[in-house]
């Protein structure tokens, strides 16, 4: 059956254990060789990139022969990623939103679905934080691929089709204070490949970078 593959920056020696002392350099280049072989063979349809910063994606196209179809990635309104949303619109590759409501529950320190702008937008709009946030994404123009376990949660995700946030809240969006919330430190090791978050992703894991 054919289905797409996706090629992650992180790399673990093989057989080793799932942990950060284990990760070694990513060949990108040859790992993506490897797959441009499967879509040649038509074992995959598409092939695509997670987790790439804009440095990682023009690195890679600098050497692609088929370039990536998408690129998933974090992406909600506190880090809506524009630099690099803007770079996958000029080179052709879909950008998909992961964590598109921000993985309510996992981090303590912040909460998507709270942030005032979010439940303000949803307030005067009659719609669930959810929504707005998942809306904002597809307004954007980007894909977005939210998990819920509940029927009725995944009912609501999918009923953001047949409305929109006006411009003038739409517009509000671009205050918010950005940061990256799934920010790998888990990956991180004194001795390993990635001594940083910084190192993980390219840079920062603040800021803005907002073009609206
Ligand atoms: P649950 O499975 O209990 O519904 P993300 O896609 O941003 O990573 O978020 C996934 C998390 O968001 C899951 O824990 C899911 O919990 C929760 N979730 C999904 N849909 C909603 C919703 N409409 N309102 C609140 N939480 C939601």
């Amino acid at each position: 059956m054919a289905r797409s593959r996706t090629c992650r920056p992180i790399r673990m020696k093989k057989g080793a254990g799932f942990s950060p002392e284990n990760v070694i350099p990513a060949d990108i280049p040859a790992t993506w060789a490897a797959m441009e072989g499967l879509y040649d063979s038509g074992k995959a349809r598409a092939i695509g990139v997670s987790n790439f910063s804009c440095k990682k994606l023009e690195e890679l196209l600098a050497v692609a022969r088929v370039p990536p179809a998408a690129n998933q990635v974090e992406c909600h309104p506190v880090w809506q990623q524009a630099k690099l949303r803007d770079l996958c619109a000029s080179k052709g590759i879909h950008f998909s939103a992961y964590s598109p409501l921000g993985s309510p529950g996992t981090f303590k320190s912040y909460s998507v679905l709270e942030h005032p702008v979010v439940v303000s937008t949803a307030e005067k709009l009659g719609k669930t934080p959810a929504q707005v946030a998942l809306r904002w994404g597809i307004q954007a123009g980007h894909s977005v691929l939210p998990k819920s376990t509940h029927e009725e949660r995944i009912r609501a995700n999918f009923d953001v089709f047949d409305w929109s946030i006006p411009s003038d809240l739409f517009a509000g969006f671009s205050e918010i204070e950005q940061t990256r919330l799934i920010r790998g430190k888990f990956w991180t090791h004194p001795e390993g490949v990635f001594k940083s978050e910084e190192e993980i992703w390219d840079g920062g894991c603040h800021g803005n970078g907002i073009t609206w």
